[in-house]
């Protein structure tokens, strides 16, 4: 049985900023379910909440630092969770990249070097947990310096790392990368240093033995400058070590049939029932409870990436066409704040909720007509996937795992049933508003309209696959 340690920054439901954290909640208990050993690896956040017990394991000794570490469980599941216990770093409310004001944390390298050196500890069985694993899979930037440092370590595991947003690099001044005291040897155009900078994730892109990414498009993408932020030359020469596998979703959580926190469950054969989550969704937000208006909806971080200045743009016209919008996202002050303005005026179109909430998240997947994503990039996207198992129709842009997971609506994918979908391509309010326009003419035609519903709601997003994938790369490891 292969022995895998998987770095993360958040596990859902333990703590959760976007997407990583479903997945570090999700992967890990579908390689269980496959026959996996997987033990989690992550920063003990004062945020964390659970309700499975806590043990102290062991306290480790890494660069002048004593970090403890202790162990539970992903909540309902049997994978078993190292939490990495700094409180002189973790010890505060916030996130784990910002504080309750929404400032970056100032010592996110000490914090996030800290626990990528305890994490090489596990993994050379140094920190007193008698486990060693075969593999280390590590995650984004936060972990980037796990491959790098155990590159240096003899008889050491295999590394794998999987990019789910090369945006954020954990870019940060040499004088910080001094204060880290790391070994010099990583310090090259060739290893960590980027452009005189530490770069956290080019510690995951240059020493890991294999990279992935999120969706097959996406590792193409990020090849080319347009997307590449300056490493598209370091990932096209590791282009062998590439591969681009698809997030699966959690099928338990997000399902329409099951779901707690929706207010009328449903499935393809009740599809009817649907309609009461809209019309609940309505009420809780004061809107004109009408059913035959369609809800368009947004859950999002509010940032440049998902493309909210296109939607700020659009929203003028969307005001003069016959459907209503929710919004629930948290984010840029500026988006904040332009979406406050416009929802204030106009109460019987617009509702915004600015906060995190994850029931409202699942009653807005149960409740919409069409999910919007118009992503300037999306390494893979999960809302879009949700979109579908809940029978609500996605219009997103042809990027990354969006391109991979959306069909558009054409004379012959509406015929041959594959279409799930609005896909519009250029980066552009009116592209947007185009894919706008023709959503709104299939929604009135019914039987149409429920066909796409119906073959969103028929595809398997579930681990099922994807997570088979991994198993195969970690066996040719
Ligand atoms: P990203 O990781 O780039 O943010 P994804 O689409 O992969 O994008 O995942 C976002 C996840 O975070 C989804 O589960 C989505 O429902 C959730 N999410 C984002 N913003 C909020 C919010 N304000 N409240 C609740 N859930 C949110
Ligand atoms: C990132 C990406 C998102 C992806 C998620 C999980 O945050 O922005 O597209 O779905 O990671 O892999």
């Amino acid at each position: 049985m292969k022995k895998i340690l998987f770095v993360t920054s958040e596990a859902h439901p333990l703590i959760k900023t976007g997407g990583l954290a479903d997945i570090s909640g999700s992967l890990p208990k579908a390689l269980v379910g496959l026959g996996v050993d997987v033990r989690l690896i992550m920063p003990n956040y004062q945020a964390i909440k659970t309700t499975e017990d806590i043990y102290y394991k062991s306290t480790v000794r890494v660069n002048n630092t004593d970090a403890h570490i202790l162990e539970t469980r992903l909540p309902d599941t049997q994978v078993p969770v190292w939490l990495v216990d700094c409180p002189e770093f973790f010890g505060f409310p916030g996130n784990p990249y910002v504080d309750e004001q929404g400032n970056a944390w100032p010592d996110s390298a000490e914090r996030f070097a800290l626990f990528c050196r305890v994490a090489v500890e596990v993994a050379m069985n140094r920190g007193y947990l008698d486990w060693m694993p075969d593999i280390v899979h590590c995650n984004d930037w936060q972990s980037g310096l796990v491959p790098a440092l155990l590159s240096l370590e003899a008889s050491r595991p295999a590394t794998v790392f999987t990019l789910h947003n090369l945006a954020y690099q954990g870019l940060f001044p040499k004088a910080v990368a001094d204060l880290l005291n790391l070994p010099r040897q990583l310090w090259s155009p060739a290893g960590i240093e980027f452009n005189g900078m530490l770069s956290f994730i080019k510690g995951g892109l240059a020493y890991a033995d294999r990279i992935t990414t999120v969706s097959p498009t996406y590792a193409k993408e990020i090849q080319t400058a347009a997307y590449g932020y300056g490493l598209e030359g370091l990932l096209s020469y590791r282009k062998d070590a590439l591969t681009g596998i698809i997030n699966g979703i959690d099928a338990d959580q997000w399902n329409p049939e099951t779901d707690t926190a929706i207010s009328e469950r449903y499935t393809i054969s009740t599809l009817s029932k649907k309609r009461l989550n809209k019309t609940a969704l309505q009420i809780r937000h004061a809107l004109p409870v009408d059913g035959s208006l369609p809800v368009f909806v947004l859950i999002s971080r509010l940032v440049e990436q998902k493309g909210i200045d296109m939607i700020m743009d659009c929203l003028p016209e969307m005001l003069t066409l016959p459907l209503q919008f929710i919004l629930l996202g948290k984010g840029e002050s500026r988006f904040e704040q332009q979406l406050t303005t416009i929802a204030n005026k106009h109460p019987d179109k617009i509702a915004i909720t600015l906060g995190y909430d994850e029931a409202l998240a699942h009653q807005l997947e149960a409740g919409a007509d069409v999910f919007l994503m118009p992503s300037r990039f999306e390494p893979c996207g999960l809302n879009q996937l949700y979109s579908q198992r809940y029978g609500t129709v996605p219009i997103a842009r042809k990027t990354g795992g969006l391109a991979d997971t959306v069909i558009d609506v054409l004379p012959e994918t509406l015929s041959n049933k594959t279409a799930t979908g609005f896909v519009f391509t250029q980066a552009m309010s009116g592209s947007l508003m185009e894919a706008i326009k023709r959503t709104l003419i299939v929604y009135s035609l019914p039987k149409t309209w429920q066909q796409l519903q119906i073959n969103g709601m028929q595809k398997d997003y579930s681990w099922n696959s994807s997570a088979k994938e991994y198993m195969a790369l970690y066996e040719q490891l």
